[in-house]
């Protein structure tokens, strides 16, 4: 590894402080950077793991109209929460939130602390974000190390390692706390973040706008494009799912996802993924009977729809259906069930791939939907 540290010390001053002045005049506008509001920190930490830096700042600035303390937050029920939350992915950072404000109005008098103990022993705050608040919110002498700030590293000083554990990690991590600048480490770990977030990119970063292009081994040695060593990514799987919307007597039926799932509390229109040789509609049939134990039977196609999530690729087969014959769910999948009118579709939350289906419907399948339902009433 290419790490001689009296280069680094020797080095350092500048290269922080370029990086300082450059943030004094570059620093992106952002709505927590208004007042350093310890909770705003909190919130936008939470809400930009995972997230695009524009999707942040429109959950952000939803979340602190309805949500503006945080007591606020603690008040709130999960479904209220998740609403706010639905669309951003990785429910567990909203669950967590709730749950930390509870705890954070019962036992710090709704104070966030400073100390990165405190800080850890909240649910939803590891080592990155504790530091990323303890910095920001409080201006305290603390490092931290994000995707950003390794990339950063890696190419300043041309790190040979994958950056993401083991000795590559561990170079960056003494890295950081060696360019700890008292005092300024609100202002020193934003800097970094916006270098990452504008200019120090992945792919092809933008080494002619770099403040500290000077100090970069990588770009002296001409291996930025080799920097950060890449990491195996893992391949995308595809799968391919069936869903119905179940009419009777002009309600809808809809469950929320179990405690333990990964989109708890969560409300879905039951389904599951496709059995080998299994036709969508097929799939639809069984999955109600398995998780719900209703006998249903497919009446008609609405869409299909694709999304993402994490390294899936979903495609999703959506019926409508009706009651083959009338009986009391049983639930196999899920906590609770509601039969709902079509107006209170809007209420609740959802994952992604039944929001996309029911923001179909709201546009392409309005008309139908209620005549589907007034038949079910009639018959
Ligand atoms: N990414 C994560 N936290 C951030 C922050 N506070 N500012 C800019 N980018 C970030």
């Amino acid at each position: 590894m290419t790490i001689n540290s009296k280069a680094v010390m020797n080095k350092n001053t500048k290269l922080q402080e370029q990086l300082l002045c450059w943030f004094r005049s570059n620093k992106r506008v952002l709505p927590w950077r208004k007042t350093y509001n310890p909770y705003h920190v909190w919130v936008s930490e939470i809400m930009l793991q995972q997230t695009q830096m524009e999707r942040g700042i429109q959950y952000f600035t939803k979340w602190i109209q309805r949500f503006p303390t945080l007591d606020s937050v603690a008040e709130a029920t999960e479904q209220e929460i998740l609403k706010y939350w639905e669309g951003l992915g990785y429910y567990s950072r909203a669950r967590n939130l709730h749950r930390a404000a509870g705890i954070l109005k019962n036992q710090y008098g709704s104070e966030i602390p400073c100390d990165i103990v405190s800080l850890l022993d909240l649910p939803g705050v590891g080592p990155y974000t504790a530091a990323a608040i303890s910095s920001i919110a409080c201006n305290k002498d603390v490092s931290l190390v994000d995707a950003n700030v390794a990339r950063i590293y890696s190419r300043i000083f041309d790190i040979d390692k994958q950056v993401k554990s083991g000795p590559g990690r561990k170079a960056i991590d003494k890295i950081s706390q060696e360019l700890i600048v008292p005092g300024q480490m609100r202002f020193y770990n934003q800097a970094l973040m916006d270098l990452g977030g504008l200019i120090c990119i992945p792919g092809n970063p933008r080494c002619s706008k770099c403040p500290i292009s000077f100090h970069c081994l990588a770009f002296e040695r001409g291996t930025i494009s080799q920097r950060p060593v890449s990491t195996k990514k893992k391949k995308n799987v595809s799968i391919r799912m069936a869903t119905g919307l179940l009419v009777h007597r002009g309600r809808i039926f809809i469950q929320q996802r179990q405690v333990g799932d990964i989109w708890a509390g969560l409300w879905e229109f039951p389904g599951g993924q496709m059995e080998n040789g299994e036709h969508p509609e097929q799939t639809v049939v069984r999955e109600y009977l398995e998780e719900t134990r209703l006998r249903v039977r497919v009446t008609g196609e609405i869409t299909i729809v694709t999304h993402s999530y994490m390294h899936y690729r979903v495609t999703l087969y959506c019926y409508y259906c009706e009651l083959e014959r009338e009986s009391e769910p049983v639930l196999t999948a899920a906590d609770r069930y509601r039969w709902i009118g079509m107006a209170e579709l809007r209420e609740f939350a959802y994952p992604a791939g039944h929001r996309k289906l029911l923001e179909y419907i709201e546009t392409n399948e309005q008309d139908r939907l209620v005549d589907i339902c007034s038949t079910s009433l009639q018959g």
